[in-house]
């Protein structure tokens, strides 16, 4: 599957540790990346049996039973254990999405896990974000105008005009789209990716907004924008079932109609 590519760092040892679920009746086994750039060591995969009867059902909760029971050292983010904070995206079984609300039986056969694809790692499962926080920064992402606000009053929006943020103003930031893009695996020093392109194009999206046009001026740009090739990798991988490729194409269309 054209998801599964291992981290940048990867240049994986054989021999990994194996933690044995001894006693256990149904044992799931997990085939963990662990790397750690302290210890200079090549990256490697730990298997991980799980007693599936002594374990919650997604696949969070066997990473958080391996880090309890088996190895304290186990990387990896967390925090709302529901699909709402982002964090715990990662590649399973060769698809990336959220450890927390993907059950461990949709998984078949044992199941690995790798951080998310072509990013750089900062410890097993924990992919550096820096550089991605730093391209949402760049959109400015957050309303921007030129009139003052009317004395006392909000800046009002029909129902409407709400309902066009819809499919957009769930975005979680994972990064599970923009790393499931090729276009992205080998441009994203200059290619802004479908997360954050989703995310420019919630602010275009919003009738209060009134800097439309420098926003299309920043994202006119050979590589920012179209390095987007329709792959569609992007709304496959989206644990939140959101978009990005449409959200794309709207943005490719106000460029176009803003020629003419
Ligand atoms: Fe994650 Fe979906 Fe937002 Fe992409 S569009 S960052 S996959 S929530
Ligand atoms: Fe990539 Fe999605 Fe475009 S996978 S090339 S951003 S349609
Ligand atoms: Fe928050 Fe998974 S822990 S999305």
């Amino acid at each position: 599957m054209a998801e599964f590519r291992l981290p940048k760092n990867s240049r994986v040892q054989k021999g990994g540790t194996v933690h044995k679920a001894e006693g256990a009746t149904n044992v799931k086994k997990f085939k963990v990346y662990r790397y750690d750039p302290d210890k200079g060591a090549n990256p490697r995969f730990d298997t991980f049996e799980i007693d599936t009867e002594k374990c919650g059902p997604m696949v969070l909760d066997a990473l958080i039973k391996m880090k309890s029971e088996q190895d304290a050292s186990l990387t990896f983010r967390r925090s709302c254990r529901e699909g709402i904070c982002g964090s715990c995206s990662m590649n399973m079984n060769g698809k990336n999405g959220l450890a927390c609300t993907t059950a461990i039986e949709d998984l078949k056969g044992d199941i690995t896990i790798t951080p998310l694809p072509h990013m750089e790692v900062i410890k097993d499962l924990v992919p550096d974000f820096t550089h991605f926080y730093a391209q949402y920064a760049s959109i400015e992402p957050w309303l921007k105008t030129k009139t003052t606000t009317p004395s006392g009053k909000e800046r009002l929006q029909s129902p409407a005009e709400r309902e066009k943020l819809d499919g957009l103003y769930e975005c979680i930031l994972c990064a599970c789209c923009s790393t499931s893009c090729p276009s992205y695996w080998w441009n994203s020093d200059k290619f802004l990716g479908p997360a954050i392109l989703l995310q420019a194009y919630r602010w275009l999206a919003d009738s209060r907004d009134e800097m439309t046009g420098e926003r299309l001026d920043e994202l006119e740009d050979p590589f920012r924008l179209y390095r987007c090739h329709t792959i569609m990798n992007c709304a496959n991988a989206c644990p939140k079932g959101l978009n990005p490729a449409r959200a794309i194409a709207e943005i490719k269309k106000l460029e176009a109609e803003r020629q003419v």
